[in-house]
């Protein structure tokens, strides 16, 4: 079946001369051709505008799909839980080889799929799209692939589906940077009480082992004003909780015509009605100011949650992976924010088996997991990024000594993180109820501001609301409470 909808030529012609130069006008008015197409499209056998969306990544890529989601849903079409629908896209992530063969995996089945329902429209986008082999792969032996965009134009969606629908060819648009921004364009957020917010993009730290700086572009940081107005918007919709995003939260605002520090961001959220909770994600701790720690201690909003991320343990792996901070000086910032906060969590991110890393280098990384005493730990394995400079180091270290090394540390992690998490057991905490619990009827499960899980006796109503929960009993990584009411 031709998936090409009948037009002539220069009718598309003139409707791309007249679209708008400016974003995000351009987007609207291709907003509105899409649904237009989709509405005609909607008539013919086989298509009823459904689509999918499988993101992988973090929470940068979450908080892209819902602007993608709030794309289509403008544009007419109708949300699916399987890649059973006519438009699926995968957002997708490189940051380590096997978020990589995922996708291929899944789009192995697609094209299944696709075969069966030749109608069906396929897209990818995000990281992995952002880089030149990958998209050379997609051409050569994906031919079935409809769409293909990186993560800076992920705003177009609307002018690049109407473009395939039009064209009828592999529409392929990925742009290697940008300095614009383009917000303001519709988005579904998942939850109706919290949403991430990105505060800004890119990275420039080039960690010696990383590929975000190479797929999201240079540092860029939007103006406070935006931010603030995006946030007080969400909170007249309902939202309670905001999760303000970057690589690396502590440098913004530094890039700014008019400078200002992320700490000082924070105070003019905190002053937000509505919003009773404030998160973020992630920070470097070469950044962290001590105009920061001040600000979370006086804070009544900002969450009890830090996630500092060490990498390693070793001073000379760190350097290697041009972290910028000495062992050292991680555990004397730990403590320090441990002092200022004393109920804070800290998490963390821990990678094992970097070129070079010696048992005594691992030994490193297990003392400072030991004093700092994380909440939890994100454990990975090296995963070798072509194109970075650790991809070229020697000494890469062999796959059975890392599995070894990994397996120690993941021990000891969860040790920890059993007798730590436990610590507010038999108090009353304030828990902010996100859904129903999907193993026991009649709980409803939440969050501390700590971040820990909590189940209690409730009803679907509490959904959004913050809750004062008596933990009754620890459970390792959760509570079981009940509320006070
Ligand atoms: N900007 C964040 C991290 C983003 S990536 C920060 O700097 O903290 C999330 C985590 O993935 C990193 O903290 C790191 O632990 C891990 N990671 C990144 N590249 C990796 C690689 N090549 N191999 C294994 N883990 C990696
Ligand atoms: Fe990657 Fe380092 Fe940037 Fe984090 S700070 S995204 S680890 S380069
Ligand atoms: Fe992955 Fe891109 Fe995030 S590589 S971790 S989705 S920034």
């Amino acid at each position: 079946m031709n998936i090409r909808v009948n037009n002539t030529r220069q009718q598309f012609a003139e409707t791309l001369d007249r679209a708008p130069a400016g974003e995000p006008e351009r987007q609207y008015y291709f907003l509105d051709r899409l649904r237009e197409v989709v509405e005609k499209k909607k008539a013919e056998e086989g298509f009823s505008a459904t689509f999918h969306i499988e993101t992988y990544g973090c929470q940068m890529n979450a908080k892209d799909s819902e602007k993608l989601c709030g794309i289509l849903l403008k544009a007419g079409f109708t949300e699916v839980e399987s890649e059973h629908a006519d438009f699926v896209l995968y957002n997708t992530c490189t940051v380590r080889e096997n978020a990589n063969q995922k996708v291929y995996g899944h789009l192995g089945y697609v094209h299944s799929l696709k075969k069966k329902h030749p109608s069906m429209l396929v897209g990818l986008c995000g990281c992995m799209m952002q880089e030149p082999e990958v998209v050379a792969k997609i051409r050569k032996d994906y031919r079935f692939v409809d769409l293909v965009f990186g993560t800076h134009n992920i705003f177009k969606l609307a002018e690049l589906l109407y473009d395939r629908l039009m064209s009828g060819h592999m529409e392929v648009d990925v742009w290697e940077g940008t300095t614009e921004i383009v917000e303001d364009l519709p988005a579904e957020r998942k939850y109706p009480f919290k949403s991430g917010v990105n505060i800004m993009f890119g990275c420039n730290n080039f960690c010696s082992y990383c590929i975000v700086p190479y797929v999201r572009g240079r540092e860029r940081s939007r103006e406070p004003e935006e931010i603030l107005k995006e946030i007080r918007r969400l909170a007249a919709d309902g939202v309670v909780e905001v999760m303000l995003l970057g690589q690396n939260v502590n440098s913004y605002g530094k890039t700014l015509s008019t400078p200002i520090s992320f700490a000082e961001l924070l105070r003019r959220v905190e002053e937000i009605e509505g919003i009773e909770r404030i998160r973020f994600m992630t920070s470097h701790p070469k950044d962290l100011s001590d105009e920061l720690i001040q600000v979370m201690r006086q804070s009544k909003k900002i969450c009890r949650h830090l996630h500092l991320p060490v990498q390693s343990g070793s001073t000379d792996i760190l350097q290697k992976m041009n972290r910028r901070y000495t062992k050292e000086q991680y555990l004397e910032l730990a403590f320090k924010i441990k002092e200022a906060i004393p109920d804070i969590s800290l998490t963390t991110d821990i990678i094992v088996g970097f070129p070079g890393e010696t048992e005594e280098d691992f030994e490193d990384t297990l003392d400072v997991v030991r004093q700092v005493r994380y909440d939890s730990a994100f454990t990975f394995i090296y995963s070798k990024r072509t194109g970075t400079p650790a991809a070229a180091m020697e000494n890469q270290v062999p796959e059975a000594v890392v599995k070894e090394r990994f397996d120690r540390l993941l021990k000891e992690v969860q040790q920890i993180s059993s007798e730590v998490c436990g610590r507010d057991v038999h108090t009353v905490q304030q828990v902010l109820v996100e859904e129903k619990n999907s193993h026991m009827d009649g709980y409803v499960t939440g969050r501390m501001s700590n971040n820990t899980l909590v189940h209690f006796p409730g009803g679907e109503e509490l959904i959004g609301t913050l809750a004062d929960v008596y933990l009754e009993e620890s459970k390792g990584f959760y509570y079981m409470g009940r509320r006070e009411v």
